[in-house]
């Protein structure tokens, strides 16, 4: 059974682990690889390269053997009409496997799932619930390898009243209360967060867990101590009565996207961390930084009755602890992750990175609310073959601030103590209290709000940034980037690095799409004009770039949301290079009430695995348009397992092609 140290034996047993971490030599080319085939794709060509490249990074090109640039390839797949019903559906011609599910055994030790007997203490070694961001991170330790990796995998929330028995549609306060004991919260606790699950490919072409693997490993806001590094680390804003040192935090939670590191850690966004806590703020200093959050958030995860830090009567500070980035080294199962409060503290959506012509890691955030901001982060220092060295590049760095101008042009602006106001003039002491308020501190540069910024990412086959702007009911006043009012339906945002480097202060912009039915002049989209009825989306949310350059888009219309389009949210390649630029099709429709998340590619593009978030939970209109609320004991669909008595499980889906090769065709 999952062992469960108390907090002050975590401390101890960091502080005797430190942060020293594993080095590998062979790890530490993987960054040089992804440079060296970043210049590839671009089209230098292997005799360009030779002219150019230092003897490390020309290696590695000579005998890549990643496959080839086609940004600009026509997508070669059967689409998925529109439609929505209690499965999925994939493209004819791939397969969809479902390889995880919620409750499925992560730990050697993991009980089997028995729905109507769940404990937390099963809960913390099994799958959790609501999978969002997957990373992939190759085995053996350094390779390419498309066959055998680590899923490095998001629980961003729960539902709990899909979860369990009890909680009729409707229920009254006291029903409400009596639904959430201490176990009900325990559960919700250990489902969140994250896991890590090694899979193999075996010779059929199946993928499957390896059950018995040593990384195996659950991290949740019950189990999991971390340690705080940069500005804020130790800062008495971040100091608790549970942790006087301001240096270490019990878990992560509410993680939404995320990325791996060129070294091959994972990135763990906070995203919503305000709706976890409850209770008047005990600490006056802490108003307005909290009313800014949403601390208290709406009371739907009231951890506060029984884990005091989550009340803000008890533990005001405790809310500043979280809304970081959290760096996991998926290779130590014993290594302490680390929040790098460095790259700000405000609703992270995702942190896909990208290499500066220089060699340091540039991180791309955006803060997922409506009028807020896109970020970006700059290591001061730059990568090497030092493993652990650059499991510190985050510690230390700038963090930016985006503004895009009407022109088409655009800036990062220095988020920096002592600079363009960010004194104590204005509230800011130190540079603890810019990363602290990033939002506040954003203001006063004077950054373009934004519709809701989710993913942001990079392509290293083209050069071009794309940021996922998923919608914006609230907004009035229209400018440039956000140009409709009562924006139901998103658009996507093309960046262009000057220089095409990652580290430039400046950039250029443009809209991809936006978003939303074409055939209805009034909805202001924006296709290619060859786009037909099946070939739009709405509420771009999670992007991947494939291994050969092409842009993927999944779409979340969240909850009471599905008139947006109609139809159920989906994964769909969108062109972004050619004449074909702006035309969409759909590879993957999700099961009615789920949103579509973590699209990631092994590293030969053969595999596409596939988060199925929340399945039956946005039920609002089901298939046959009525009003729909899920519950338990009748949920609108009991996707993937359909069985009576299960209730719908969160997924994770391995999507290959039938005849082998590239997921797309
Ligand atoms: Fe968790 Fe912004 O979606
Ligand atoms: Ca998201
Ligand atoms: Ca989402």
């Amino acid at each position: 059974m999952t062992e469960r140290k108390s907090f002050g034996e975590e401390l101890e047993a960091a502080d005797e682990r430190g942060i020293e971490r594993t080095t590998s030599p062979s790890l530490a080319t993987l960054w040089q690889r992804r440079v060296a085939r970043r210049d590839f794709l671009k089209g230098m060509g292997k005799a360009a390269l030779l002219a150019s490249a230092s003897s490390a990074v020309l290696s590695l090109a000579a005998c890549d053997d990643a496959p080839q640039a086609r940004p600009d390839a026509i997508f070669g797949f059967e689409e998925v009409p529109r439609g929505i019903d209690e499965t999925h559906h994939v493209a004819a011609d791939h397969d969809a496997q479902v390889l995880v599910r919620w409750g499925d055994a992560v730990l050697k030790d993991a009980p089997a799932f028995d729905v109507a007997n769940q404990s937390a203490q099963s809960q913390l070694a099994q799958f959790g619930y609501n999978n969002d961001f997957i990373g992939f991170v190759p085995l053996p330790e350094g390779s390419q390898a498309s066959d055998r990796g680590l899923l490095c995998v998001h629980h961003e929330y729960t539902n709990d009243d899909l979860m369990h028995a009890g909680l009729p549609d409707g229920a009254a306060p006291a029903q409400i209360a009596a639904f959430f004991t201490r176990e009900v919260v325990e559960i919700s606790m250990a489902a969140h967060g994250g896991s890590i699950v090694e899979v193999a490919r075996d010779a059929d072409g199946k993928w499957r867990v390896v059950q018995d693997s040593e990384y195996n490993r659950r991290l949740t806001p019950l189990s999991t101590a971390m340690s705080f590094s940069g500005p804020a680390a130790g800062h008495e804003r971040l100091q608790t009565n549970e942790d006087p040192t301001g240096l270490m935090v019990m878990g992560t939670f509410n993680n939404c996207a995320g990325g791996i590191t060129p070294w091959g850690t994972w990135l763990m966004s906070e995203e919503n961390f305000n709706f976890y806590f409850m209770g008047e703020n005990a600490d006056p200093r802490e108003t307005a930084n909290h009313e800014r959050m949403g601390v208290p958030g709406s009371r739907s995860y009231p951890w506060g009755h029984y884990h005091k830090r989550f009340d803000l009567s008890q533990e005001p500070r405790e809310p500043n602890r979280f809304g970081w980035v959290v760096e996991v080294d998926p290779l130590d199962p014993a290594s302490t992750p680390v929040k790098h409060t460095a790259l700000g503290r405000f609703k992270h959506e995702g942190c896909e990175n990208a290499v500066t012509k220089d060699g340091r890691i540039a991180v791309y955030m955006g803060d997922d609310q409506a009028f807020e901001y896109l970020y970006k982060f700059v290591s001061a220092d730059k990568m090497s073959d030092d493993r652990a060295k650059n499991m510190t590049l985050l510690e230390k760095g700038t963090l930016y601030v985006a503004r895009f101008e009407e022109d088409g042009s655009g800036k990062w602006m220095p988020l920096v103590h002592g600079e363009n106001g960010l004194d104590e003039t204005n509230g800011f002491a130190s540079q603890a209290d810019v990363v602290i308020e990033a939002r506040r501190a954003a203001d006063l540069l004077g950054a373009t709000p934004l519709d809701r910024p989710e993913d942001v990412t990079p392509n290293d086959a083209t050069g071009h940034v794309y940021v996922a702007l998923t919608n914006s009911k609230e907004r009035e006043k229209t400018d440039a980037v956000n140009p409709r009012a009562t924006n139901l339906w998103g658009q996507i945002v093309e960046l262009t690095p000057e220089g095409g480097d990652h580290g430039a202060d400046n950039f250029s912009w443009t809209l991809l799409v936006k978003c939303g039915d074409p055939l209805f002049p009034a909805i202001g989209a924006e296709w290619n004009p060859e786009t037909t009825r099946d070939q739009w989306f709405a509420c771009p949310d999670n992007m991947a770039v494939d291994p050969t350059g092409r842009l993927w888009v999944a779409t979340d219309q969240g909850s009471g949301w599905k008139t947006a389009t109609g139809f159920a949210d989906g994964l769909y390649a969108l062109a972004t290079q050619g004449d074909k630029r702006g035309i969409a099709r759909r590879i993957f429709r999700a099961p009615v009430g789920a949103e579509v998340c973590g699209p990631c590619f092994t590293p030969d593009g053969t595999t596409l695995f596939l988060a199925v978030q929340h399945p039956g939970a946005d039920g609002t209109k089901n298939y046959k348009g009525f009003e729909r609320a899920s519950t338990f004991a009748d949920p609108a669909t009991r996707w993937p397992d359909f069985d009576e008595g299960m209730p719908p499980r969160p997924s994770i889906l391995a999507i290959t092609a039938k005849k082998g090769g590239p997921v797309g065709g």
